[in-house]
């Protein structure tokens, strides 16, 4: 009898990236995780970041290829290692990749043992991620449910630019309920309160969250997470980071890039001095004070069509549980991991210190 070969096609059409790397990204974001779990709720959010930076470079320079950080920590005057432009890599091998790094996405929450951190990174071809300044962006995320709604009703489409109102009656009726049964996820920011309040009086519900908003992003595009939208002005990383698991996913994000100073209604004396500083730097990537407000979409945000993806919990959250650590190193975490081929792996992995004083026994 015959069969969809569903498993067998999607190894098929895996790139040579995915083929190649995507089980090795596991690897990279839960040493990245477990390292940071160590300095959890230690107060020390540098120490934490620093543990799982020096972590995930160490496996990213065990890999056969030659990768460039697209999206780090930093430039390379203000951030030691994992910066814009780092090279990565044995360098052995044919595989070229950019790469896209949060090794510690929510320093707070696990400097505090707060929910909701992880470590996560994505890989794509070169020129496969969106190479941004480290500014905000402000954002709406939604699920792959709206992206077949907007298809089939080509009048209803989010916008960046519509009301907040009107965005959410469409995701609404993309999801066949009332406005009332959404759930927003937005920074619990000063910047966001007049966006706070139009949600409110649309009706929909809101959710939040004190740092991370990468991870409720991807949330809309899983159903049962509870998570409808992701609204408002975070990280540019964190954005081309939900991109790329957007992208395999099917969801959608729009952002477009906003100054920190702009985001956070400074005067206009340190917005002037902020854009003296950064203006210079953006248009050497092509963006100028004329497009720094073009709103990009998921493919502009991840052009790639080789894109890999990878988050590990560090502290609880949505859908990834905390890592848990058994004495003498021995380590339990939980990760999503995916690839451009539709493969969306969730796992559970055990890793074993001592094999004699076993920590694996079943959930
Ligand atoms: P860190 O990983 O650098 O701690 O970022 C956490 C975070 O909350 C992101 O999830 C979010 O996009 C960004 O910071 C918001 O920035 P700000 O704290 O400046 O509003």
């Amino acid at each position: 009898m015959t069969h969809p070969k569903t498993a067998e096609n999607m190894m098929n059409g895996a790139g040579p990236i995915e083929q190649a790397l995507l089980p090795r990204l596991l690897h990279i974001t839960e040493a990245a995780a477990i390292a940071a779990a160590y300095q959890m709720g230690r107060g020390d959010k540098m120490l934490a970041d620093h543990v799982a930076v020096e972590a995930m470079r160490r496996m990213l320079n065990k890999l056969d290829m030659r990768g460039v950080i697209k999206i780090g920590e930093g430039e390379r005057d203000e951030a030691p290692m994992l910066y814009i432009g780092e090279e990565v890599g044995t360098g052995k091998g044919n595989i070229v990749v950019d790469i896209a790094v949060d090794p510690l996405e929510g320093t707070n929450l696990t400097a505090d043992g707060i929910p909701g951190s992880i470590a996560v990174m994505a890989m794509a071809e070169p020129g496969g991620l969106f190479h941004g300044p480290d500014v905000y962006m402000d954002k709406i995320v939604v699920g792959g449910d709206v992206v077949r709604y907007e298809k089939e009703h080509p009048d209803e489409r989010i916008n960046l630019d519509f009301p907040v109102a009107h965005n959410l009656q469409i995701v609404a009726n993309a999801l066949n309920r009332d406005i009332d049964e959404l759930v927003v996820v937005i920074l619990d920011r000063e910047r966001h309160k007049k966006k706070i309040e139009e949600i409110r009086a649309s009706g929909a519900r809101v959710s939040l969250v004190s740092d991370g908003d990468l991870m409720p992003g991807i949330a809309t595009a899983i159903r049962g997470s509870g998570v409808h939208v992701v609204m408002g002005a975070g990280g540019s990383g964190e954005a081309v980071l939900t991109a790329a698991a957007m992208k395999i996913l099917g969801g959608k994000i729009l952002a477009r890039l906003v100054l920190p100073n702009v985001a956070n209604g400074e005067s206009e004396e340190m917005i002037a001095k902020e854009k003296e500083e950064k203006m210079p730097r953006l248009v050497t990537m092509g963006i100028t004070e004329d497009s720094i407000n073009d709103v990009m979409d998921t493919n502009k945000l991840v052009p790639g069509k080789d894109v890999i993806f990878a988050a590990t919990g560090i502290t609880p959250g949505q859908f990834l549980k905390e890592v848990n650590l058994f004495g003498g190193g021995d380590a339990r975490v939980h990760s999503v991991s995916m690839g451009s081929s539709g493969v969306v792996k969730f796992t559970d992995t055990i890793y074993i210190v001592d094999k004699e004083e076993t920590p694996v026994r079943l959930m």
